[in-house]
């Protein structure tokens, strides 16, 4: 039953008292309000309300399987003991950063360090942005011009829709997630419907992900490119490649899937983010001159805002010195390790083979043959029956474990998961806890299953509503 000790069901009771509406106890408030509570109403009553409830890792006992601080140079302190170094070699430093980039706001500290950075992933230059969300912006409301096409893998971040929204390009089009197949019938199509992509006036602009942030899986980028080839053979077609989630977990020391498929010159525009892995925040646009100066010059996110300050800049620039310092292999290679580990302990309980086969608990990016793959990436989606995603959710965090569910829009329709993310600092016993909990409830659910009993729910699920109903 509920005790206030465990995190988990902490969590679960501010998260459900969140979700009650509103609306109907706004009183006299304004009319602006109570419709915007009604509007909020709508999200409760789905129980998708958004609160802002501390993840459980950090009111004390919960294990960190959620948060984006996969080398752990966040919890390590060792972002911040580098970040302290940054300010100590810049005494002077000023938090006045004085306009945009294009106005006052320009200084050596931002270019010097655009351009290590840029050395450090082999391009020829970098521009900073103050995150990846604002360089999304940047790049596809400035980038393609009006004639251009834009085709796009189906499972894209959140902010690269956004920035298409703003983009002139002439269409934008989906093909099938990390599907070769898809992308050489898009471009066919593209072909023969725009005269001005066929006698190469202009261009395709293709973009993908190194690793899919939803599905944690990598993006087959040598057969995409060879697919762009033999399609578009007056090669008028350019490849954006987001690194957010690849971004010091991929490739040498970190720099990313384009570098460690020796694929620069490739690919036109590169997107690193350091809110993730380089536990602070800020993003840097990876191209040549010209990008960088039609980037300068139109896209809004950065003539219409103030520079990145000096502040997040030497966040960047210390976290890149980690990297570029090679400090940081060890723990990327202990997020591998932790990730084959856990492979390892699911598929050694006895319940596995039947869960997975009866589709009760599943992990699609492991595939057939992870024992032998060269590379694992540290977002592992576990599956169950779509009806029991909230069941599993609640099941995880009972047992202190701190994951989060994936759902419309940021993962398709009818298509929701629990996402759990490793960290260098994880431990081994923490990893197989994990295992055996996903694995106990997917034994309880094939009990429950094979029981015929209409409407039992899990143990865990039980609490909850008990929860809800105040009667716990
Ligand atoms: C693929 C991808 N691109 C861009 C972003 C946005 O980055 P930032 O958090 O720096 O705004 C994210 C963050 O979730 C992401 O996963």
């Amino acid at each position: 039953m509920y005790s206030p000790e465990n995190v988990g069901a902490r969590f679960l009771a501010d998260w459900i008292a969140g979700q009650k509406p509103r609306e109907p106890k706004t009183g006299d408030a304004s009319t602006f309000d109570r419709n915007l509570e009604k509007a909020l109403d709508a999200k409760r009553e789905s129980k998708s309300l958004v609160t802002r409830i501390k993840a459980i890792w950090k009111m004390g006992d919960g294990i960190d399987f959620s948060s984006n601080d996969m080398l752990s140079l966040g919890s390590s302190g060792k972002i911040r003991a580098a970040f302290l170094n940054e300010l100590a070699r810049n005494p002077d430093f000023l938090l006045y950063a004085g306009g945009s980039r294009l106005m006052d706001g320009n200084y050596d500290y931002v270019e010097d360090t655009e351009q290590m950075i840029a050395d450090f992933h082999k391009a020829e230059t970098g521009l900073i942005m103050n995150s990846g969300y604002n360089a999304n912006l940047a790049i596809y409301s400035s980038l393609p011009l009006a004639d251009d096409v834009i085709v796009y893998d189906e499972l894209v971040h959140m902010s690269t829709f956004d920035g298409m929204d703003l983009s002139a390009a002439k269409a934008k089009v989906a093909f099938r997630h990390n599907d070769i197949e898809s992308l050489r019938q898009t471009l066919r199509s593209i072909l023969d419907t725009y005269p001005r992509i066929r006698d190469a006036s202009n261009s395709v602009l293709i973009s993908v992900e190194s690793v899919y942030s939803v599905d944690g899986d990598v993006c087959p980028l040598q057969e995409l490119v060879a697919v762009a080839r033999e399609v578009c053979v007056k090669g008028n077609f350019a490849f954006i490649v987001d690194e957010a989630h690849a971004t010091g977990v991929i490739g040498p020391k970190g720099s990313g899937l384009v570098n460690s498929l020796g694929m620069e010159e490739d690919v036109a525009i590169r997107l690193h983010t350091c809110g993730k892995a380089l536990a602070s925040s800020g993003a840097i646009i990876l191209g040549n001159s010209t990008v960088r100066a039609a980037l300068l010059n139109y896209a809004h996110p950065i003539t219409y805002t103030t520079a990145p300050p000096f502040y997040s800049v030497a966040g960047m620039r210390a976290g890149y010195g980690l990297l570029s310092s090679g400090a940081t292999q060890d723990s990327q290679n202990r997020v591998q390790h932790l990730v084959k580990h856990f492979f390892q302990a699911i598929t050694a309980n006895p319940i596995w083979t039947k869960a997975s086969g009866m589709g009760i608990l599943f992990i699609p990016v492991m595939g057939e043959a992870w024992e032998n793959k060269k590379m694992y990436t540290h977002i592992v989606p576990a599956w169950t029956r779509q009806e029991y995603t909230w069941w599993l959710l609640f099941h995880l965090l009972l047992a202190r474990i701190s994951a989060q569910p994936v759902e419309y829009p940021s993962a398709p329709k009818g298509k929701s998961r629990i996402r759990i993310i490793f960290h260098a600092a994880n431990e081994e016993k923490q990893v197989e806890h994990l295992a055996g909990t996903l694995c106990d409830f997917a034994k309880e659910m094939i009990e429950i299953e094979e029981s015929g009993e209409i409407g039992r729910v899990p143990r865990a699920a039980q609490q909850v509503y008990a929860l809800m109903q105040g009667t716990a």
